[in-house]
């Protein structure tokens, strides 16, 4: 066989076994058996080995093999990918009618032409079809730049290779649509990946994400991927008028459209559109997240246009968020990675929409008291967003009087250190709890706490992943060769770091206090605390009562440093830490200060320090700054090209310095 007469011989394969593709594919109609596929496929692998230059990307045979890579590289969209804006109810969606009819100038009785459509809960991609030929697939990403995602895409038997038409299909085209997977392939997924010890998705959207997601397009071929088309971007070669004619046009070339798809008159019939498909929502084999309402016109978009975030012409119309009735058969306490402690209501496994329910999320302790959820209660569960079910109320008609309170917990689940409330939010006082260590590290590292440059979230996670760090004051016995042990360090970057760190350990008892992360205290009460104590010896020492006479500190606060002083763990961690070489500085005196209890406000540009400076520079020295300029302000610094607050100043009679005075005061200059 000559090259020509393969080359032709390739072409008719690859032309019949990409319509046995849409046939078994898109029509779910196939006209031939899977062996006789199988030949099809067999004779053309067999002719791409002995010719391999025949071989092209949009060939069958290269839907799977593409090698792994290191990243996605990025897509620039030709015309942005925008959004939808919302509507929750009936009232809302015949809003959205009066608007675009007002927009367009025409009175209330005009009748616009919509097309009304299922909205699919899945991942928009964009895919780019050069003479016919699939050729650039990419995600949408945030609108404008998406993530290349072309040998993923080709994986996916829904999307075809080759447009099935050759005469009247466009020279470019942009094929919009949905990354989907069918309920019944993501529960078959997910009992898979748990079989495997791997973590299951949490619904189809987030399954398609993360199979279509992939760097290793292999895994990709493996998950049971569909596309279905809803829109086209930028189309050269063919003229369009209406969306219904651009969506019938994607049918004809092969693709796989938003089905049931209804024209209709008004908006009237759009609105019964989105109740009968409401009502059959969970007879798709895909999830449905609403209806999305577009104007047919194509002229009538180009007349309304887009706002910056979303088109004029379409409307997405949400489906109420689906509740179940089911019972709470116990509570279990979850720590994240900040170290807050969540209750989590175990379910007895009930389905919402197609998916298997048996845990939901009670937010926090205000949630499960304004609730008054309990073990046993009988309970309407939600998923909101279709994504994590949470408990919406308490069927109380239900209760038997066996129901259980739930108890905010005393002590971490994971460390079992004290637990003690922040906010809404219970939190561990351990301030190396395992839970949260990366958590910790990061923020005993950061800018404003011990300034350990080069010390960032990703270091953070090395570290603690290689168990170099395992407490806070490991950081202070790392070594050269630990550090280079990690991947991404090498001599320079590693000496940096332990510079950084050796740098670091001469902190103001304020950031020392802050960097350890007490729960219920932040950088403020951080510098309450050191400037009334002046070193960490008196700190460590105080009783809930005195902490409690200090203004500013409240109940919890004081709660929380007291428990910090009695986990024995974090004596060791710091007592660790002054081994190393740590040496906290004494706080000045706040009765000595020139600014101590003294408001001060800033105006104009300063050129020995940065604002940020400044302000520490004020609070160290038991001052405020605040923003504006009133009959509180005891001091108002004025640097160059002062604003109105200098004026202001001067009007109330308010005390004025320029900058080398001020520095005078607090004894920098
Ligand atoms: S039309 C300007 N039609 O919903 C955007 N979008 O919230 C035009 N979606 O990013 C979108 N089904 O991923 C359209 N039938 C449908 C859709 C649909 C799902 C998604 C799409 C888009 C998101 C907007």
């Amino acid at each position: 066989m000559t090259l020509e007469e393969a080359k032709k011989l390739v072409e008719k394969l690859r032309d019949e076994i990409n319509y046995h593709n849409y046939r078994y594919y898109v029509l779910n109609d196939p006209v031939i058996s899977d062996e006789e596929y199988d030949e099809l496929m067999r004779q053309l692998k067999e002719l791409e080995k002995r010719f391999p230059e025949l071989i092209t990307p949009d060939s069958p045979t290269q839907r799977v093999g593409a090698p792994p890579r290191d990243g996605f590289a990025t897509v620039t969209h030709s015309i942005p990918m925008l959004s939808l804006q919302d509507a929750r109810n009936e009232d809302e969606i015949r809003e959205f009618d009066a608007r675009t009819k007002r927009f367009l100038g025409l009175g209330p009785d005009a009748v616009i032409e919509y097309v009304a459509e299922p909205k699919f809960d899945g991942l928009s991609c964009e895919i780019v079809y050069r003479d016919g030929r699939f050729s650039l697939a990419s995600t949408r990403g945030d609108g404008v730049v998406g993530e290349d995602v072309t040998p993923n895409v080709r994986t996916i038997r829904t999307v075809p290779m080759r447009l099935l038409k050759k005469d009247g299909a466009p020279s470019y085209l942009e094929v919009r649509g949905e990354v989907l997977m069918r309920r019944t392939d993501f529960e078959k997924l997910n009992q898979e990946l748990v079989k495997r010890g791997e973590k299951p998705f949490a619904n189809p959207r987030n399954a398609a994400a993360g199979s279509l997601r992939q760097l290793d397009p292999n895994i990709t071929a493996t998950r049971p991927l569909d596309f279905v088309a809803w829109g086209v971007g930028l189309v050269e070669g063919v003229e369009l008028k209406t969306h219904w004619k651009a969506m019938d046009m994607l049918e004809d070339l092969g693709f796989k459209v938003s089905q049931p798809r209804k024209l209709c008159r008004g908006i009237e019939e759009v609105i019964q559109f989105h109740r009968s498909l409401e009502e059959e929502r969970d007879h798709f084999e895909y999830e449905l997240d609403g209806v999305v309402i577009k104007v047919n016109s194509l002229e009538l978009w180009e007349n309304l246009g887009t706002t910056a975030r979303s088109p004029r012409w379409a409307l997405a119309a949400k489906f109420k968020p689906r509740q179940r009735t089911t019972k709470v058969v116990n509570v279990i306490y979850n720590v994240g990675r900040t170290g807050t402690i969540t209750p989590v209501a175990i379910l007895e496994p009930v389905e919402v929409g197609g998916v298997i329910v048996s845990r939901a999320s009670l937010h926090n302790f205000d949630e499960v008291e304004r609730l008054d959820v309990r073990v046993g209660d009988a309970v309407l569960v939600q998923r909101a967003g279709d994504v994590i079910p949470e408990v919406v109320m308490v069927i109380k008609e239900k209760r038997t009087g066996r129901e259980r309170p739930i108890p905010p917990p005393d002590r971490c689940p994971v460390c079992g250190a004290e637990a003690v409330k922040d906010g809404a939010y219970y939190k561990c006082v351990n301030i190396s709890c395992p839970a949260k260590l990366v958590q910790a590290l990061k923020h005993f590292a950061s800018r404003r706490a011990m300034d350990i440059e080069g010390l960032g979230g990703k270091t953070a996670e090395l570290l603690v992943e290689k168990s170099l760090v395992r407490d806070l004051a490991d950081v202070y016995y790392l070594k050269m060769k630990d550090l280079l042990e990690l991947p991404g360090f090498a001599q320079k970057s590693a000496q940096n770091l332990l510079e950084a760190i050796e740098g670091s350990k001469n902190p103001t008892l304020a950031r020392f206090i802050y960097a350890l992360g007490i729960p219920n205290v932040g950088e403020y009460t951080a510098q309450v605390l050191a400037r009334h104590f002046g070193t960490w010896g008196s700190l460590a020492h105080a009783t809930h009562t005195e902490l409690l006479n200090i203004k500013g500190i409240g109940p919890e606060t004081a709660r929380s440093v007291v428990s910090f002083f009695q986990e024995a763990r974090n004596l060791h961690t710091v007592e660790r830490m002054f081994r190393a070489g740590l040496k906290v500085k004494e706080e000045i005196q706040t009765k000595e200060s020139p600014l101590a209890g003294k408001v001060v406000v800033f105006t104009g540009a300063l050129s020995s320090m940065t604002r940020d400076e400044a302000k520490a520079l004020v609070e160290e020295l038991g001052g405020t700054v605040s923003n504006s300029v009133s009959r509180k302000t005891d001091l108002v610094v004025v640097g160059e090209n002062p604003g109105s607050k200098f004026q202001r100043a001067q009007q109330l009679g308010i005390k004025t310095v320029k900058e080398g005075e001020f520095l005078r005061l607090v004894g920098k200059a």
